[in-house]
């Protein structure tokens, strides 16, 4: 390669690096063509510890992404664009400069204006007043919520709106508990754990609480999945366990989170919350299988119910407001709510619950009106009754 054309590259690369106005730096077509290594994509990213730059190794079948600091990554960089690639595009907020070497091996540098919006802007409405960032946020961009350029993808907008939504809803009731030393917040049935990422994300590094963050998942991919974002992102206290919502082993429980844990999973939740006497419990529960194959209505109510679909709502009504009730019964002052417009998801319910007493006095009358609405139903009883042995 032109020294001469290649040291311009690599002083710009440097300047746009240290003045932080790097959007994006991409070194493609490999040098040895049998080579797994595809092409390698740099980004600036804050983290707790300070600006590093963010490198993406793009293999065959994978994506290997480590944080550097700017020098050390500058210097992986020259080395990688030496030895492995024919060609170089910074694009920067001030410029775009183009390295390309063609078959004969004549190299040409070329800098242009800047093609993309700098990062200090959105392009996208769907961003702004959010809770959570979008720019310079990996664990989003490794979920594919935003693309390489921090932007929200156009299919994952309403998934950003329902994290941003969680984070609303969910972090004043945290804020509510003060700020204890090692609290622990349990997230069952973290899937993906988009909401996970987030809510770690805004009390650990906008409010600066010191939780300890689990999520729970049966799926060992998901789990593998989380963990390695969790340590690219540098979450040092968010870590994902494989295991069960019963039997999942955690040593203390302060606020469990259970968020679309399909039928009797969000059950086997609350009774987790309630046996470790957690002091919050926030739940948004998914389908309503258990309480609709129940139900055995022999009154009025059977007009009703012999509809499909109003079947199905009154099932998830009557399971939610067991749910709600059980939750008082134990203590909990509990709300019922709609987080978020039916046109984002369906499955918007949310059920929060916030220790208040542990003996409540009312507990027998309770149980009295869910044994009375249970009769109704022709129910014999609610699987969170089976877990809690009442
Ligand atoms: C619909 S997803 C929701 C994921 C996440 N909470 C969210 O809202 O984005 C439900 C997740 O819970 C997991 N899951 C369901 N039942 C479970 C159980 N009993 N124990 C552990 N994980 C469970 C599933 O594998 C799935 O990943």
């Amino acid at each position: 390669m032109n020294n001469k054309q290649l040291s311009i590259f690599f002083d710009k690369l440097k300047q746009v690096v240290e003045d932080k106005e790097l959007i994006k730096l991409v070194l493609s077509n490999k040098s040895d063509k049998l080579s797994d290594l595809k092409s390698i994509i740099a980004t600036i990213v804050k983290l707790k510890a300070g600006y590093r730059l963010n490198i993406v190794y793009r293999h065959n079948t994978k994506d290997i992404t480590k944080n550097y600091p700017f020098e050390e990554g500058l210097v992986i960089i020259n080395e990688m664009f030496i030895n492995n690639f024919l060609n170089g595009e910074i694009i920067a907020n001030t410029e775009n400069v183009i390295l390309t070497t063609n078959p004969k091996g004549k190299v040409k540098l070329s800098i242009k204006e800047p093609t993309l919006q700098p990062l200090t802007t959105f392009n996208h409405d769907n961003t702004k007043d959010r809770l959570i960032e979008t720019k310079q946020n990996i664990y989003l961009r490794e979920l594919g919520v935003t693309n390489a350029n921090w932007e929200v993808r156009h299919q994952m907008s309403d998934k950003y709106k329902q994290i941003n939504r969680y984070i609303e809803l969910i972090s004043p009731e945290i804020k509510e508990l003060g700020n204890p030393a090692d609290l622990q917040i349990v997230d069952m049935g973290s899937g993906k754990g988009y909401l996970t990422f987030a809510l770690y994300d805004y009390l650990h590094n906008n409010l600066e609480n010191k939780i300890k963050f689990t999520g729970v998942e049966f799926r060992e991919d998901l789990v593998n999945l989380c963990n390695s974002i969790a340590q690219k992102a540098e979450f040092k206290d968010l870590n994902f366990i494989t295991g069960t919502i019963e039997k999942a082993v955690i040593d203390k429980i302060d606020v469990l989170i259970a968020l679309h844990a399909c039928d009797t999973a969000t059950d086997e939740a609350i009774y987790r919350g309630i046996n470790s006497d957690a002091s919050l419990i926030v739940c948004a529960p998914c389908c309503h299988k258990q309480i609709r194959k129940e139900f055995n209505v022999t009154n009025e109510l059977r007009h009703v119910v012999k509809y499909g679909i109003l079947k199905e709502r009154q099932a998830e009504i009557i399971t939610d407001s067991l749910r709600a009730l059980i939750l008082e019964a134990y203590g909990y002052k509990t709300k019922v709510f709609e987080f978020i417009s039916t046109e984002h998801t369906p499955k918007n319910v949310m059920i929060v619950g916030r220790k208040t007493d542990s003996n409540n006095p009312d507990k027998e009358n309770i149980m009295e009106t869910i044994q009375a609405i249970k009769k109704i139903y022709g129910i014999e009883q609610h699987y969170l009754e089976k877990l809690l042995n009442i």
